[in-house]
């Protein structure tokens, strides 16, 4: 296993997924991770990472000194570089130019990390610093005209450092480095596939649980069917899938799931609650109001289920889909992020005294799909889009009506349908239509229509926290403006919302 220290860098997750790409476990621990920490993951190889910070500042990052000690391989990239330096007493300066894209990277030899490159790569950089005089017992490796030092190692300690990034794309031959620093350098061993993944899981989770039972919900989207998958296949009946309709559901979704995991024969419980949720909504336009509306009843159905429904079964485990990036966000959350949205995820109250299992707990997002691929599950349902907890509650702007519902629901369906068509659906992080609580007036056939406005948003993303307007085709978008005027009801006018994140958020409310 190979161990990323994070010193902030919004590369870090991409560090890991390179190392995983390549077949081998990463995880990623925050840059000043104690070193008995770190030796209990026994990594045959550390990389620390870029980061924000300049090594120049009164207390920037360092990671703990002792895993210079350690006798295991280290590979410093951006900031990563500048604190080998400046810990092993060589000298950072601020730079004179700002590196920022790509450059010419001169490469002294094709060895060690650099084994199987060109003398000249294309390489990306972003940095104000630089070293200015190495650490003793350590070499230049490769140089641009601004950088002098922009790789050096210390062979012998088996030390790496790189000013630029190798993982990132725009640097052309990133992945080899990389995977001659964890091949060559590490000696790592091939130990993370999906395939082997899935059937470690299983058996550990059918160890863990035994003979008691579990409960896992399930919304819709592919995090918490894939977790219940694994888990059926590891304890089957001693399973109980627990859907709670809220009415706020995709055109469907409720009918499209439960196909499949009936079809599995697991026990799904499918809780109505569509006319409490809307009855609870009425009339309320707050946004933050209705998110929490939305979470409590939430809670307050599926606890009823379980005191109901399921109180005949020995119940010991809670399970969630909760995915790698959610648990290292929440254990790194910033302390001084302001609130935006209160988020709506089921965690229910501890006077339930269940466990909690998390049975995809070190995967990504794509992992979880490719594994999902392996449990046979149909691509339409793992390939979806992200879906936010509140549901449309938060696409329909002020009140929810059950006619706002359904043409949106109807609306979303059409527009979702044409981006399938046109093969424009898998190029999009995230799209849907929201409806907004404005009439204008319009005309189909000869006569007046004075009928609701439709939003549509498509977003380029990679975890929701930035996102872009993603440019649908004119041609495309004018075919998904008619087909949804000329098919749903209560809609005669169509916008696209080119906004992007910030200023405005991924979602209306
Ligand atoms: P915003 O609107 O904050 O959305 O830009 C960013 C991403 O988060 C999703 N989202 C949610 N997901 N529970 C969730 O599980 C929520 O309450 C929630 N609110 C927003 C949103 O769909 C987008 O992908």
């Amino acid at each position: 296993m190979i161990i990323i220290l994070n010193f902030g860098s919004q590369f870090a997750h991409l560090i890991a997924r390179r190392v995983r790409d390549l077949g081998v476990k990463a995880e990623i621990l925050p840059f000043d991770a104690p070193i008995s920490k770190i030796k209990e993951y026994n990594p045959v190889g550390i990389i620390l990472s870029g980061g924000p910070a300049s090594v120049l500042e009164k207390g920037s990052p360092r990671p703990d000194k002792k895993i210079f000690d350690l006798d295991i391989p280290i590979l410093g990239i951006c900031y990563g570089q500048q604190v080998i330096a400046q810990m092993l007493d060589g000298k950072v300066a601020k730079g004179k130019h700002r590196e920022f894209g790509k450059e010419i990277l001169k490469i002294k030899k094709s060895e060690n990390i650099f084994k199987d490159l060109s003398p000249e790569e294309i390489v990306w950089f972003s940095h104000g610093d630089q070293i200015s005089k190495l650490p003793r017992g350590f070499t230049t490796t490769a140089s641009t005209p601004t950088c002098k030092y922009a790789g050096y190692e210390n062979k012998k300690k088996n030390f790496y450092a790189i000013q630029f990034h190798p993982e990132v794309t725009h640097t052309k031959n990133g992945i080899k480095i990389i995977s001659n620093f964890i091949f060559s350098i590490c000696q790592a061993k091939k130990n993370w596939q999906i395939d082997s993944i899935a059937k470690k899981t299983i058996s550990e989770l059918k160890e863990k649980i035994g003979k008691d039972h579990i409960i896992v919900g399930i919304s819709g989207g592919v995090d918490s069917l894939v977790a219940g998958t694994l888990l059926h296949k590891a304890v089957g009946e001693q399973l109980h899938a627990v859907f709670v309709d809220t009415g706020m559901l995709r055109k469907n979704e409720v009918e499209d799931v439960a196909k499949v995991l009936r079809k599995r024969k697991f026990d799904l419980h499918i809780v109505d609650a569509k006319e409490l949720f809307l009855g609870r909504l009425k009339g309320i336009t707050d946004p933050e109001q209705k998110r929490k509306i939305i979470g409590h009843t939430f809670i307050e159905v599926f606890e009823d289920t379980i005191k109901n429904k399921l109180k005949k079964y020995p119940i010991k485990y809670f399970a969630q889909g909760t995915i790698y990036p959610d648990r290292i966000e929440s254990a790194e959350a910033s302390k001084h992020a302001s609130k935006i949205k209160s988020h709506h995820n089921l965690t229910l109250p501890e006077k339930f005294g269940f466990e909690i299992i998390e049975p995809i707990r070190d995967l990504y997002k794509d992992e979880v799909r490719k594994l999902g691929v392996v449990l046979n599950l149909p691509k339409e349902l793992l390939w979806r889009h992200p879906f936010p907890g509140p549901g449309l509650a938060i696409r329909i702007v002020g009140e929810i009506t059950l006619e706002r519902l359904h043409i949106l629901q109807e609306a979303d369906a059409v527009f979702i349908e044409e981006l399938k068509k046109a093969k424009e659906y898998e190029k999009i992080w995230q799209a849907f239509a929201v409806l907004l609580p404005l009439k204008t007036v319009g005309v189909m056939g000869d006569s007046r229509t004075y009928e609701y406005i439709l939003a549509l948003r498509a977003v380029d993303s990679v975890d929701g926290m930035s996102a872009d307007w993603h440019k649908i085709p004119n041609e495309l978008l004018e075919k998904i403006s008619s087909s949804i005027v000329g098919k749903v009801r209560g809609v005669n006018r169509v916008l696209y919302d080119i906004t992007q994140k910030p200023p405005a958020t991924i979602e209306y409310e």
